[in-house]
């Protein structure tokens, strides 16, 4: 056999360095504080990136809602909105960053972010091997919890899909290497502290909402240490909430059971590992239309950020139909942004005028095409709408 010596030495050097990193988090998570409190603070502010491809013309659409519903509070001087230049993959490479410097301190400048997709390079694109800048802003804000509601009124599904955020194969997602020119390694995370603050999210979901059922999903058959830990971590929080029935599934059967009409309204709340999250939702959100109908919350303790749950879409803009793009995955992230700053009742109003543009009324549709709206005409649909409503 071939002499490996130095490659393993260096393969280890890197592993070392890895988990010396994941060991500062986890420190750090043990002396996190608590949540923090909107209603303390003397002005809210609310950074404001519009991304790459479709992302800054579907998020200046949803910035332009979320203003008009909080007029009163910008002009009180209560809430700010602040723009954030520079998140775009032009000047993302340009740094050779996956979140700029300056860019990154202007996030954590605000205390809510409302982002736009934003372009992650991929393997073999010709782009530099830059982390995804999503991935990249829920690690560096630490924004641990990405929730993501799923709702069919008529087929009775009603989701919310709470997917670990900063773990998982995204924690070092961009740090797997090739050991050597045949043997490639990547590397998947699960802390205690990790699993346990997603979990208590979740469950208190459950619990404030009269959700009595949370499922557990994962591959604990197969990834059985990292997978193994999230369900033992998942279940001791569980203890915590004995009104609620835990059930416990892996990733596969889930997928399918998710497009059973028998068994897919029983679910309620699904809490998962950070890939398995990413898959489920995009499943589930098919069922409400589309990814371009499902919008996220991303909470931390300290900052909270709220996006599309899709990618920028590229192609879009190549075919010239970027104005047709669907505001929906945004707009429905500025009803999670609502209800996150403790204004449920303007969360609500909006929801329901998205409801009935969506699905009731139908005045204007979007397909995407010159055969349907405009993202600006529905911006300015959904606000007559909301005129109409208060
Ligand atoms: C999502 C997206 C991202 C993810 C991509 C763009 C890196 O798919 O928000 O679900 O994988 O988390
Ligand atoms: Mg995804």
């Amino acid at each position: 056999m071939q002499n490996y010596d130095k490659n393993l030495e260096l393969a280890c050097e890197k592993f070392r360095k890895i988990l010396e990193e994941q060991l500062v988090r986890v420190e750090n998570m043990k002396s996190q504080g608590d949540f923090v409190d909107y209603k303390s603070l003397d002005v809210l502010k609310i950074g404001v990136c519009g991304g790459d491809g479709i992302g800054p013309v579907i998020t200046s659409q949803a910035r332009r809602v979320l203003e008009f519903i909080l007029a009163d509070l910008v002009k009180a001087g209560k809430v700010e909105f602040v723009d954030i230049e520079g998140l775009t993959i032009e000047n993302r490479i340009a740094k050779g960053k996956a979140i700029p410097d300056d860019v990154m301190d202007a996030l954590k400048a605000c205390h809510i972010i409302l982002k736009g997709p934003t372009t992650t390079p991929q393997k073999g694109s010709g782009m530099p091997n830059i982390e995804s800048a999503n991935v990249a802003m829920r690690k560096a804000l630490d924004l641990f919890a990405n929730i993501r509601p799923v709702k069919v009124p008529e087929e009775g599904i009603n989701w919310t899909i709470f997917r670990e955020n900063t773990e998982g194969g995204y924690a070092v997602g961009s740090s797997g290497f090739n050991v050597t020119d045949d043997l490639a390694v990547d590397f998947t995370i699960t802390t205690k502290q990790g699993s346990d603050r997603i979990a208590r999210l979740a469950y208190d979901y459950a619990r404030k909402n009269g959700l009595n059922r949370v499922s557990l999903v994962t591959k604990a058959n197969v990834i059985k240490t990292t997978d193994g830990n999230f369900l033992e971590d998942c279940h001791k929080v569980a203890d915590l909430y004995p009104e609620i029935v835990t059930d416990e599934w892996y990733a596969d059967i889930m997928t399918a059971k998710l497009v059973d009409p028998k068994r897919r309204k029983d679910f309620k709340v699904l809490l998962l590992p950070n890939l398995y999250g990413d898959i489920i939702s995009d499943e589930a959100a098919e069922f409400q239309g589309g990814v371009g109908t499902a919008g996220c919350a991303n909470i931390g303790k300290k900052y909270a950020m709220f996006e599309a749950i899709h990618g920028s879409a590229p192609r879009m803009v190549t075919e010239g139909r970027a104005k047709y793009a669907d505001p929906c995955s945004m707009l429905r992230a500025c009803v999670m942004l609502l209800s996150h700053i403790g204004l449920q009742d303007r969360a609500d109003k909006l929801e329901r005028a998205l409801d009935i543009c969506s699905f009731e009324e139908k005045k204007y549709v979007i397909t995407g095409r010159a055969t349907g709206a405009t993202c600006a005409e529905f911006g300015d649909y959904v606000m007559t709408t909301l005129q109409k409503l208060s």
